[in-house]
Order: C-alpha cells, then structure tokens, then sequence
C-alpha cells in the first residue's frame, strides 16, 4: 500500500502536479504516523518535523557542459544518464537503471557540481542533505529522522546528495564510535536499499578511507573526482577567459608556474583577472593582468597539504562487480591530456 502511494506521488510530481502530490504526500505521512503516535513520545509531537526540512531542494542550474571533467568520468556519467532517460525500456526487461553514486576526491574538484549537474541532465529537483538538521542529540532522534526523510525522497524522482557522506556513512569497526553511530549506518543502508531507481542518490566525500565496508558497496558506481593535472587546470583557465582574449605564450607559462591546485583555485584565479580587467577600465591588457596578478598569486599562502600536486589525473572507476574492496579493487588510472579534457567538447563557467 505505502509503495503503491509512493509511486502514484512520485508520478503526480514527474508531471509537475505538485499541489496533489503534495496532498498524497500529506495523507501517506499521516496515515503513517497514526500508528507510531501511541508508541513513541517523539513522532507524536505536534512539532514533528517533516522530511523535507531535512533537505535543501534546488531546481539544478549548472551543466555536464559547464563542467570539465575527466573523460572516463564523463563517459560513466552520460551513461548513468542515458539509463535514466530510457529507465522505461531497461525496466521492461527486469533491469534496473544504476542509482547509486559515489564521488570521491579533494577539495574543489567538481564534486558538489557534478551532483547538480546530474540532477540538471535529469531535469528533476536537486536535493541537499542537511546534516545540522538531520543529526539529532537524543538516542534514536537521527534514525527516525533519517527515516523521514527517505519517507519524503521517496515520492519524488529526484538526485539527492549526501555530501561529506562519511559523517554519516563512517566505517562501524571504528573503536571511537558510539553505538549510536552504528545504529545510524545500520538504518542508513536500510534506507539506501530500499530506494526506488527513480531517485539517484549521490554520496559525496573527500575521505573514502573513513567509509564503512558496507556502505562502499552500495555503490553501483564509484567515481574518482581526483585533482586535476595541470594541461586540465590550464584548459580550463584559457577557456574561461576566452571572451577576455587569447593567453600569450608568457601568460600561459605565468598560470602553469601557479601549478593551480583545483578547479575551485582556478576558478578563483579566473574571477581575480576578471576583476581585474573590469576595474582598470580597458587600461589592461588581459595579458598584463595574468602576469600582475600571478606574481601576487605566487606569494599567497598555499592550501595545506598541496605542496606535492599531481601532474596526472587520475580516474578510478570501480564496477560493482569487483566485489566492493575499497583498497587494492580494481581500478583504471588514466593520464588525461590537454587533449583528452577537450575531446569531451565541455565549455566551462567559472
Ligand atoms: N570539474 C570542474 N569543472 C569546472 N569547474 C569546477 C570543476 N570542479 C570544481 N569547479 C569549480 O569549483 C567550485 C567548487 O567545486 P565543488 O564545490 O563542486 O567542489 P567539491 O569537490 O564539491 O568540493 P568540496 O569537497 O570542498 O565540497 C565550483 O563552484 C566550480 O566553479
Ligand atoms: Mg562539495
């Protein structure tokens, strides 16, 4: 009964008839609800909150185009939506389109973007877990919470991001954690596999080696969003200035000495020129101001840990069929080029 209503709300708001799937929505928590009321003190107060106060919901702007991305990664990702476009044709074989994500990899490299991109090539709603309001200080709060808000995720087809998800997801074996902790991993795989295909979750963190064993195998794709070498860093700098001008000899070798360290450092190297040029009123040449400015940028205090970059980007796409392991499974470690970044025909927006 719950799954058929599930699905009818999930229907209704794929046709964007909100006000009634709303109104199911509303009678499906309710008629719910009514039978734990007597039981549990919490979900019988009037101040219960709803599942969807657990989430940040967005109507996704930013493009796969926007992105540069690696190109084993964008070939997995084009995949992934593929499947979802002709989810209709695979289901009437039995097969289920994947939906089940993992992104990993430093800081600033595209992981929150590429999530709402995916929502954007899905042209369904882009929704954050919000884990200040989702965590709870009292014993069972964050299940029956957790609980909710996969109530609510569910009569929707949408991507949903778990961002920094070892603060959820981290590894039960861990001698500091409380049982609490083992309880909330315990429900959240429940949750995740009972989640029906038509909502993509995504799980986001810079800390693979925290996850637990289980939770890494949920994911039917795993995906490696690693620091980009520097022929990426450089693409993507000439082609976010490309309507400024084209970059001298000199300015490109400015920027490769900056050994930029991530998309997001790049992007705000990017955003530096542009105020730049914008402020000095045409009374600088765009290569002048690459020169000026990275001469400044040379002496500013460096992300720790960045001293050592990688000249090569690494793509790491495990299968779920190697078993799960996260450390010595399988994996695909690809030296993306200047040229390679370009035949995957991306624009990029700073
Ligand atoms: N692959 C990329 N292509 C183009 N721009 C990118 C890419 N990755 C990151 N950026 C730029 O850097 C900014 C930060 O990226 P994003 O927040 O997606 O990184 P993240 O991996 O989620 O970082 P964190 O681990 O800190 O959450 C984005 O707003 C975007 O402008
Ligand atoms: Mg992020």
């Amino acid at each position: 009964m719950k799954s058929t209503v599930e699905a009818m709300i999930a229907e209704e708001r794929s046709k964007r008839h909100d006000v009634y799937a709303d109104r199911l929505s509303k009678a499906l928590s309710a008629s719910l609800a009514a039978p734990a009321s007597a039981a549990s003190f919490a979900s019988s107060s009037p101040s219960i909150a709803s599942g969807r106060d657990f989430i940040l919901e967005s109507q996704p702007r930013r493009t796969l185009n926007d992105l540069v991305l690696d190109a084993s990664v964008r070939q997995q990702v084009e995949e992934l939506v593929t499947e979802h476009h002709r989810g209709d044709l695979l289901r009437s074989y039995g097969v289920q389109p994947r939906h089940r994500i993992l992104l990993a990899g430093p800081p600033g490299n595209g992981k929150t973007s590429l999530a709402e991109a995916i929502a954007e090539a899905l042209s369904v709603p882009f929704f954050v877990v919000r884990y200040d309001a989702l965590i709870g200080s009292y014993l069972g709060e964050t299940n029956q919470r957790l609980k909710r808000l996969f109530d609510y995720v569910r009569t929707t087809p949408c991507v949903i991001l778990f961002d920094e998800f070892d603060a959820l997801g981290k590894e039960r074996g861990d001698v500091h954690e409380t049982g609490e902790i083992k309880r909330v991993v315990s429900s959240l795989l429940l949750q995740i596999d009972a989640l029906p295909t038509y909502v993509v979750l995504i799980a986001a963190t810079n800390h693979e080696e925290l996850l637990d064993r289980a939770a890494w195998r949920r994911f039917e794709m795993r995906l490696s969003m690693a620091k980009p070498s520097q022929p990426m860093v450089l693409d993507y700098v000439k082609n976010a200035l490309a309507t400024e001008g084209v970059l001298s000899r000199d300015a490109v070798a400015a920027v490769a000495k900056l050994a930029l360290s991530s998309f997001a450092e790049a992007g705000d190297f990017v955003r530096e020129i542009r105020r730049r040029l914008i402020l000095a009123d045409a009374g600088i040449s765009l290569n002048d101001a690459i020169r000026e400015r990275s001469r400044v940028w040379a002496s500013r205090m460096r992300v720790p840990g960045d001293g050592e970059r990688s000249v090569e980007a690494t793509t790491d796409v495990r299968s779920a069929t190697d078993g799960g392991k996260k450390k010595g499974s399988a994996s695909v470690r690809s030296s993306s080029s200047t040229g390679s970044a370009s035949k995957s025909g991306r624009s990029s927006r700073p």
